[in-house]
Order: C-alpha cells, then sequence, then structure tokens
C-alpha cells in the first residue's frame, strides 16, 4: 500500500473521505499522532489492529470534536466527570466513563466503558468534524513501538500500512495522554500524562493512581511492552552512574548515547549526548522524538532519571517501560 502525507484542508477532506469509506487514517494530536476509524465500523476498526499488529483485546480511545458528541458515547456523566471535561477538554486527557450500548465491543476491548478524548490539537478537531463520526484511535506506532510525536517518526514507523497520513507538525505535549477511571468509587489515573494527578485532584478534591497488578487491560501498557526502543535502554539514578555506564559499554563495544536534560550537559566530555530541553514540558516534549533518534545513532542509550515531581512522574513512566525497568 502506498502511504500519503498530506497537509491543510485537502489532507483533511481527503482523511474524512476515506473514514467514510471504510479505512484507517493517521492523523496529528496534541498528545502523540493518532491512528483513526470510524468508531461504528467493525470492519474499519479491526483495520486498527491490522495496522498496528496489537492483540485486539487492548481497548480504544473514543475521540471526539466537541463535548455534545460525548453525551451519544457514554450511559452517563457523573457530576465528578463533568467538572473534569469543564476544567480540561479540550486538551491531553482520556475519561472513562460507562459506555452506550451502541459503541462496538470491538473498540471498547469488551468493557463495559468507553474511554472519551476530545484532542485540542486543531488539525486533530477539524478532522473528526469533517468525519462527522466519533473516531476511535490509538498511538499510531506499529505495536512496541515508541509512540510517534512527528510526521517523519509516524512515516517511518507506519509506511505501508496506512493509506494516508495527516501532517499537523511537532505534537505539543509529547506523551499520550492522561487516563483517569471515573468509573471506580475513587478518580483513578490508570495512565499519567500532560494532566498530573494533582491537577485533578485540585478539581475534584481527590485523585488516586493506579498502581496494581494489572489482569485485564485495565491499566494501559502494562499487560504488554510498551514503548520500547529498538535497543537496550536503561535509566540511570544518578550523572557518576550514567557516566560509569556510559563508559563501561564503550569498552565493551557498544555504541553507547546519553538522553538528558540541561542541567546533566555539563562536564560530559567527549561522551554523545542527545538533550531533551530544559524546563518540564521541554522533557516531556522532547522525551519520545528523542527516543526514535537515539536508536538511530546508538545501540545502547542510557537516559537519565527526570524524578517523580509532577510531569517527571508521566515522563518516567514511559522511560522506565522503556527500559523494562533497568537502572544503573
Ligand atoms: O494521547 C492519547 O491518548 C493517544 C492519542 C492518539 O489520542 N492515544 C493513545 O491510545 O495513546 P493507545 O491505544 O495507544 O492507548 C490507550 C490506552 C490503551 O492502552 C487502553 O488499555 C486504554 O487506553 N483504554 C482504552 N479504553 C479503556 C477503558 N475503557 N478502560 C481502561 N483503559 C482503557
Ligand atoms: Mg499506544
Amino acid at each position: 500500500m502506498e502511504t500519503q502525507l498530506l497537509e491543510g484542508q485537502k489532507a483533511i477532506e481527503l482523511g474524512a473521505k476515506l473514514i467514510n469509506s471504510g479505512d484507517v487514517v493517521i492523523f496529528p494530536t496534541e498528545t502523540v499522532y493518532g491512528l483513526g476509524a470510524d468508531a461504528f465500523n467493525v470492519e474499519a476498526v479491526k483495520k486498527i489492529y491490522l495496522a498496528k499488529g496489537r492483540p485486539s483485546d487492548n481497548p480504544l480511545i473514543v475521540h471526539v470534536s466537541n463535548k455534545d458528541q460525548i453525551r451519544s458515547l457514554v450511559s452517563e456523566i457523573s457530576d465528578n466527570a463533568q467538572k473534569l471535561i469543564d476544567a480540561f477538554m479540550p486538551g491531553p486527557i482520556t475519561i472513562i466513563m460507562p459506555k452506550q450500548d451502541s459503541i462496538p465491543k470491538e473498540v471498547t476491548g469488551g468493557l463495559n466503558t468507553v474511554g472519551i478524548r476530545m484532542p485540542s490539537h486543531k488539525v486533530a478537531r477539524d478532522f473528526i468534524e469533517a468525519c462527522k463520526c466519533p473516531i476511535a484511535a490509538p498511538s499510531a506506532n506499529v505495536s512496541t513501538h515508541i509512540s510517534p510525536t512527528n510526521s517523519k517518526d509516524v512515516y517511518e514507523d507506519m509506511k505501508g500500512r496506512v493509506p494516508l497520513i495527516i501532517e499537523g507538525g511537532d505534537c505539543q505535549v509529547g506523551i499520550e495522554s492522561t487516563i483517569v477511571d471515573m468509573t471506580s468509587e475513587v478518580p483513578t489515573v490508570l495512565r499519567p500524562g500532560g494532566i498530573t494527578p494533582q491537577m485533578i485532584a485540585d478539581v475534584l478534591g481527590t485523585c488516586e493512581t493506579f498502581k496494581g497488578e494489572v489482569l485485564v487491560a485495565k491499566a494501559p501498557g502494562m499487560k504488554y511492552k510498551h514503548y520500547a526502543p529498538s535497543c537496550t535502554m536503561v535509566v540511570a539514578s544518578t550523572k557518576e552512574a550514567m557516566i560509569k555506564e556510559y563508559d563501561a559499554k564503550q569498552k565493551e563495544g557498544f555504541n553507547p548515547i546519553l538522553i538528558v536534560r540541561k542541567s546533566w550537559q555539563d562536564n560530559l566530555d567527549k561522551r554523545r549526548f542527545i538533550s531533551v530541553g530544559d524546563t518540564d514540558d521541554e522533557v516531556m516534549h522532547y522525551i519520545f522524538a528523542k527516543m526514535h533518534d537515539a536508536q538511530k545513532v546508538s545501540n545502547y542509550i542510557i537516559c537519565q532519571d527526570f524524578g517523580t515531581e509532577g510531569k517527571n512522574a508521566s515522563v518516567m513512566n514511559r522511560v522506565n517501560k522503556a527500559a523494562a525497568g533497568v537502572r544503573v
């Protein structure tokens, strides 16, 4: 299959045409690029799983272009869910609510809940609006690969697997949306993202973070290996440990590279590094894109531990998975 990469109104119109004829289309959002299909077209939804090579019991997020659309997808919006919608939509959040019977089980992986997301990216919203249907979409990467945050990375990973990629520039947030389960007794973050548990607690008074063992696909990215670069990646707790590991691996014949924020960049001598910027927002924005870059020029990635405060915890959720929990 030939994959077109197009931008502007033409791309949106062609994208909507493809969606309405039962095909899949890759589109940009403010978090990562998504691989979309008409959420009510079971055959189209199956093409998502095929294009990603993803196990079909992992549920998909349903994307809307406006808040009125949400009512037709969920059987109930609790007062607290409404507060989150008012506070954070459109934006990098997915809210799990009880689903309407009409949503196919192929979308929700057989669960009786559905994750709803309204992106803030203008191209995403214009595209969904043009489709005139809610769009089921996972991140637009081959299963177990890193989520793409720019059209170059998405094209490299997905070319030949989809007819169209809609260009939308760099994704501003840079990691996937925060997923919050509003069907549990206490609002529970299943996947941290740009909106932190603290920001949710500031609105609702309380918010927990899911830390348990995953038996069903309730907490994303835990049942299957996710977010992994093609080579080994480890996390360094301290700068000293990072340098020691770099030198040791180089002696063993590896071609290591460091992923660091600005504060760790000094005195690295001739060791190769990639910077993910200075502020917490920059680190989140760059982390996936720089992991993509690093795996192309190195066979051993050593990533700094960015800490556990606020958005850094969300970044480390992805980094720790990419490193399969290995620390030096
Ligand atoms: O930012 C994002 O959320 C991106 C963009 C494209 O919107 N999408 C995304 O989708 O990251 P995906 O499929 O890569 O991750 C969604 C995760 C899945 O791992 C799934 O387990 C979880 O959301 N999920 C979806 N519906 C759920 C539900 N009803 N209950 C619990 N988890 C759910
Ligand atoms: Mg994903």
